[in-house]
């Protein structure tokens, strides 16, 4: 019995004609107690002790061979049970939806701190005493690690170098333009939960406690990295510290406690140490991006220009797409597009929070706060003039979006009237003053998914599905969706996720989880009403299902008194010709105040305020903590983090969170976040659009144009350390 929806057509809003009144409602975090109480078990804490225990060993040349190892001395230590030299263990992590880790050349090391070795103990002290002592023998190769070298080879992806109209002479005729070059460091996701992974085999079959995303792609994953088939794994992640892109895809310790698993013949734990996560996981690429912008005298853009360099490791797939948010967010008939990618031997770089839009928007942004200056004309106007009425490049319509009244209403709540358009101009003290703006938009996207709901005879219901939870609120919005739609308290419904043997969802990835996992369970629940209309002998849309009450025309009764036996659906949704057809993005729009320090160069954001439009909001609460999130992910881009490597070896300098700088406690000072009334009938039946990305797309250029406007320092190479600002300080 099962409901199958492909969207290929706009839905109706069906939540909207219901009854019990939760969706949208400010449903605190149900999977919260667990965790603040130390009940919730992430993996590194599953299992009941008796396993062994891994430690990774890494690669301290950058690339080259590994022609041999002195296993034999370190087997003889206290407590180790095993060296896996296995050539396996040498994949790089893999991406999430590629479904295969990438093959490579085996025995070959491709950068510093790649894991080469695991040193098996019964206790973690032993193995990680072993596994320091574990000598090493290489035949290293000269390596290229500098992504910005004139040297270093480069690809340029033809699909990806386009070109509409004529820039050059757009850029000649313009009456105001920018031709800026920013630069954007690497960044790790810095997830709080480090990856860990407990292993154990049963014969054949392989269960993974792992911390991942999308279980039922990085089921593929391993299965492929160990040659075995993905019928004969099993993962579960219940519950995810965090992931921000880190855990799409399967790393290598989830290969490595596998494999020793089998070896051993006994359950085998590793875990990640805070180095090891930021060496030998996914690092976002480091940008170069220049950034034309061509206008008329009215402030109208007619040319765009924007041309990125990016890096990662030699036959790896994935690239920074930089340029996602140019294509659809202004207009402009003139534009151009550039797309390189350097190969150079340095951690692996993969998606994190908004992959694209999140690197892209610090320099389109900023352009446009340049443009702004240079026209005379406000920031907040500036982008209001240039919205397009369709899609610049292909004409398609956008399938929601509020955009000009998120600037317009954010300018109203934040007060932009107020500031100064002439920059440095307000001191409060030692501090310079400033306020900045910058749009946000982040694409929407809708994957297959499927879920199982069962509506059990007690009224009450259970959502299966193997979507996962990374802290965004999937267990709460879950339950809220199949409460709204059966009619029962939000207490009568229990969720469980994160494991492969329920059905396949889209996985934590790209946003697009509550939309495309909800819309499964919707499909269910749907399903089930109709299963009720039938034993009525009417018409779903004739049932009001509140409080576990079905009512009908003139009868009433109680679900329970209705239901004989449990009923089971499976929901099952698939993208159609919806996301061919329109052009899907969240927008909103970012505002922040700024203080900066006359004396040092320090800069403090003040206050931000988000205002975005995300289609149907869900869950009030764990929405606007979503875009906290992605903010705060903006003050970090704007402000601290840059992931250093060091020129000569390519190795990560800053590895750990006391020298890898994320905003915390005062960093962060009062975010307001406010959702505009919205439905999107071509994103999904929730009507509802993405917001785990939303928030920090376009988030750090507020804070850098609100410097400009503080100080009038342009900053341009992220972050804006207090080194870069300082210098161009005006005089007291
Ligand atoms: Mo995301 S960067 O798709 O977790």
């Amino acid at each position: 019995m099962n409901q199958h929806l492909k969207m290929d057509r706009p839905q109706d809003d069906v939540i909207g004609t219901m009854a019990q009144g939760v969706i949208g409602t400010a449903a605190p975090r149900r999977d919260g107690p667990v965790k603040v109480t130390g009940q919730a078990r992430y993996a590194a804490e599953t299992g009941t002790g008796a396993e062994a225990v891994g430690v990774l060993v890494r690669a301290t040349i950058t690339k080259g061979r590994v022609t041999g190892m002195d296993s034999d001395a370190v087997r003889a230590m206290p407590g180790v049970l095993s060296v896996i030299t296995d050539k396996r263990l040498l994949r790089n992590p893999a991406q999430g939806t590629a479904n295969a880790a990438p093959v490579q050349d085996p025995g070959q090391v491709a950068y510093f701190g790649q894991p080469i070795a695991l040193v098996v103990a019964e206790t973690f002290e032993q193995a990680r005493h072993a596994a320091q002592g574990l000598k090493v023998r290489y035949a290293a190769e000269e390596a290229v690690t500098d992504p910005f070298a004139d040297t270093t080879e480069v690809e340029r992806p033809e699909a990806k170098q386009t070109e509409q109209g004529d820039l050059d002479a757009a850029m000649t005729a313009a009456e105001f333009s920018v031709d800026s070059t920013y630069t954007t460091p690497a960044q790790n996701s810095a997830a709080m939960e480090p990856h860990a992974s407990v292993a154990e085999w049963d014969g054949d079959r392989l269960t993974l406690h792992g911390s991942y995303q999308m279980v039922k792609y990085n089921r593929n994953e391993l299965a492929d990295s160990l040659g075995i088939d993905p019928a004969n794994v099993r993962i579960r992640a219940p519950y995810v510290g965090g992931g921000f892109g880190s855990k799409l895809g399967i790393a290598p310790e989830a290969v490595a406690a596998a494999i020793a698993a089998r070896d051993l013949g006994r359950a085998v734990r590793v875990v990640m140490s805070r180095p090891q996560v930021f060496e030998a996981t996914m690092r976002r690429s480091g940008t170069r991006q220049r950034v034309r912008l061509a206008a008329d005298a009215d402030g109208r853009l007619t040319g765009i220009g924007h041309e990125a360099r990016v890096s990662n490791l030699p036959d790896e797939a994935f690239s920074e797409p930089v340029t996602m948010a140019t294509h659809f967010l202004y207009a402009g008939k003139n534009r151009k597009y550039a797309h390189e990618i350097a190969r150079v031997h340095r951690t692996c770089a993969g998606s994190m929070r908004a992959p694209g839009e999140a690197v892209g928007m610090l320099a389109l942004e900023n352009a446009m706060d340049e443009l702004a200056h240079a026209a005379g004309i406000d920031p907040v106007e500036l982008r209001l003039r240039n919205i397009p009425d369709v899609h610049p490049e292909n004409g398609k319509d956008y399938s929601s979006r509020r955009f000009a009244d998120c600037l317009r209403d954010g300018a109203a709540r934040f007060g932009w009237s107020a500031r100064n358009p002439k920059p440095g101009q307000v001191r409060d003290g030692e501090w310079f003053i400033g306020m900045g703006v910058a749009s946000a938009a982040r694409g929407n996207i809708l994957q297959e998914s499927q879920a199982r709901v069962i509506l059990h005879a007690d009224a009450t219901a259970t959502v299966e599905t193997d979507m996962t939870d990374i802290g965004t609120g999937t267990y709460t919005i879950l339950a809220q969706i199949a409460a709204e739609m059966l009619g029962l308290p939000l207490d009568s419904v229990s969720v469980r996720l994160g494991d492969t043997d329920f059905p396949p969802a889209a996985g934590s990835g790209g946003s697009w989880g509550a939309g495309s996992a909800g819309s499964a369970v919707f499909l269910a629940c749907q399903k089930l009403r109709q299963s009720l209309a039938d034993m009525l002998d009417t018409d779903p849309s004739e049932l009001t299902l509140r409080d576990g009450t079905v009512t009908s025309s003139n009868t009433q009764q109680s679900l329970a008194d209705l239901l004989s036996e449990d009923l089971t659906t499976i929901g099952h949704i698939e993208p159609g010709e919806t996301s061919e057809t329109m052009q899907h993005a969240g927008f909103g729009a970012h505002f922040a105040e700024v203080a900066v320090n006359a004396v040092t160069g320090e800069s403090r954001v003040r206050r931000m305020l988000g205002v975005f439009s995300a289609g149907r909001i869900l869950n009030e609460q764990t929405a606007r903590s979503q875009c906290h999130g992605g903010m705060i992910f903006g003050i970090g881009a704007a402000l601290t983090e840059d992931m250093v490597h060091d020129h000569r070896d390519g190795h990560i300098v800053n590895h750990n969170l006391a020298e890898y700088h994320i905003p915390v406690n005062l960093d962060i000072p009062q975010l307001d976040v406010v959702f505009l009334e919205e439905r999107d009938a071509w994103a999904n039946p929730l009507q509802s659009k993405g917001v785990g990305e939303l928030g920090i797309s376009g988030a750090g250029a507020a804070i850098t144009n609100a410097i400009y406007n503080a100080t009038g320092v342009r900053v341009r190479d992220y972050p804006a350390t207090l080194d870069r600002v300082l210098p161009g300080l005006p005089d007291d």
